[in-house]
């Protein structure tokens, strides 16, 4: 079957009350035009056409990054109303026979099974178009669905077009068809704006093809389904909906989520099974975290990939880093665009990790800035360890071996590098100019002053100090205090 799909992103979407294009703004980690186009993608359709109009550089933009040729898009240039959408989508459907499906980009719970059904069932029944319903126990807002008394479905009138009667009725168009494209553009050019909103509306379809004496298929929709983003209410409720489902199919394949109501998953991440994730956790973007981890408390994984029995104790932040199998992280722990955590590494509190490799083993337990680095296998970074990366203009590489120890408080100033094996001690600030063999001591230390009896002179002349200030106040005029007054 020739299926091609066709979405509806031109709308001002005015009550987002937003600088931003509607279909722009964000749903689980992913704008709200990307579900369309991922259920039309999902169908198999082609083309998949996106009507854009209210930002359309950016909104095009968007969808090249994310989709390149897949995704067509055509210009509504005003927005005249959702059949005038469609209009300016002829010439990007020009020459396609088939079945065309017709979605809206601001109702990113509908299901592909669902529109699935509507195409099936139409192309079925031979008819020139389908359309999803619902029926609602308040369907202010929506089009009603109109039938004649045998049942067949006449036509939709919108809420502002309606007489009381008709607001009565409780079944609702759902704005998502499956028309065929002969009858769409045929059709489309009998529609008119004669309306209360001076709008052509793409469901005068419905009395376009009932007049002409077709069957119109009206297929049910599941209620949650068909929610629509109009207001920034309304977008978080879809958040919380999508929120729980995420949550539920993750927990169904053996992921321990502690709480739910407070974890925020987005649909694109990937969780092994066995792991555990501990309440007030956010995993972002298209994380992936093995199985068999332990994801602490008020952690944030934003486009990390951790492997297997990887543990992340609490409130620790990943961004788009690597962490190999066994790694202990955090708590507090940082790791930044392009860390690359090895097997068994401890990354420990308030370390930050930028855009630098720890081999297998490595340890860098506290306190410490590693940018720009590489740190070899089994070497352990002591306390309050900084990486020195930056001279106000360019970023320099640190290059540390296997098996060295770097004693606390070390500054290491890029570009430098050391050798396996090297002992670094305490309070070193080494640069590149020093030489330094392998399995060599390295100390910058300054020596030590040593003044003995120091502490005895310091309290000398305190005392004499002290004795002096008292002498001097005997000495002044008495009552200076009351007459002061
Ligand atoms: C529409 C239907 C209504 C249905 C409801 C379901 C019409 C006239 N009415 O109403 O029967 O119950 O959807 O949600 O179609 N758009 C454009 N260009 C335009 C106008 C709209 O691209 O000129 C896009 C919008 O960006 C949006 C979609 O079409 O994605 C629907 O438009 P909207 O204004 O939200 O229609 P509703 O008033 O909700
Ligand atoms: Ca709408």
């Amino acid at each position: 079957m020739n299926l091609a799909a066709l979405i509806l992103a031109a709308g001002l979407g005015t009550r987002m009350k937003s600088d931003r294009a509607k279909v722009l703004h964000e749903l689980g980690g992913k704008p709200l035009a990307a579900y369309p186009v991922e259920l039309a993608l999902s169908l198999k359709a082609k083309p998949v056409v996106v009507v854009v109009g209210r930002q359309a550089e950016t909104v095009s933009a968007l969808l090249a990054d994310r989709y390149g040729d897949a995704v067509r898009t055509a210009l509504q240039k005003e927005q005249l109303g959702t059949g005038h959408a469609v209009m300016a989508a002829e010439s990007a459907l020009r020459g396609f026979s088939g079945t065309v499906a017709i979605l809206s980009g601001d109702a990113p719970l509908l299901a592909r099974e669902t529109v699935a059904a509507l195409v099936r069932q139409t192309v079925r029944r031979k008819s020139p178009l389908g359309i999803l319903i619902s029926t609602l126990d308040d369907p202010t807002g929506y089009g009603r669905v109109l039938r004649d008394p045998s049942g067949r479905v006449r036509r939709v009138v919108e809420q502002k077009d309606a007489s009381a009667d008709e607001l009565a009725v409780r079944e609702a168009n759902m704005g998502v068809y499956a028309v065929q494209a002969k009858f769409l553009f045929a059709a489309l050019k009998r529609i008119g704006r004669d309306n209360a909103q001076g709008e052509y509306y793409l469901p005068d379809l419905v009395r376009l093809a009932a007049e002409a004496g077709h069957e119109v298929v009206a297929v049910e929709a599941p209620g949650e389904e068909t929610l629509g983003v109009n207001d920034r209410r309304q977008l978080a409720q879809l958040e919380k909906i999508l929120q729980r489902r995420t949550n539920e199919r993750l927990m169904a394949a053996g992921v321990t989520i502690r709480d739910p109501e407070t974890t925020w998953i987005d649909a694109g991440a990937k969780i092994g099974r066995d792991t555990v994730i501990e309440p007030f956790c956010r995993i972002a973007g298209e994380s992936e975290i093995g199985e068999n981890c332990a994801i602490g408390m008020g952690s944030v994984i934003d486009g990390a990939r951790l492997a297997d029995n990887v543990e992340v104790k609490p409130y620790s932040v990943l961004e788009d880093s690597r962490v190999e199998a066994g790694a202990i992280l955090g708590p507090f722990a940082h790791l930044r665009q392009g860390a690359q955590i090895g097997a068994g590494c401890h990354v420990g509190n308030y370390v930050e990790v930028k855009k630098s490799a720890l081999m297998a083993g490595a340890k860098a337990n506290h306190l410490s800035y590693i940018g720009d680095a590489v740190i070899g296998a089994r070497t352990n970074v002591g306390a309050g360890t900084i990486t020195c990366n930056y001279d106000g203009y360019d970023k320099h590489r640190t290059i540390v071996g296997d098996d060295v120890l770097i004693g606390s408080d070390t500054q290491l100033i890029a570009p430098v590098s050391v050798p396996d094996r090297v002992v670094l001690g305490a309070g070193t600030s080494l640069t590149g100019k020093v030489e330094v063999p392998p399995g060599a001591l390295v100390v910058t230390r300054p020596a030590a002053v040593v003044v003995p009896g120091f502490r005895d002179r310091l309290e000398k002349r305190a005392l004499a100090a002290k004795a002096e200030k008292a002498r001097a106040g005997k000495a002044a005029p008495k009552g200076k205090r009351a007459r002061k007054k």
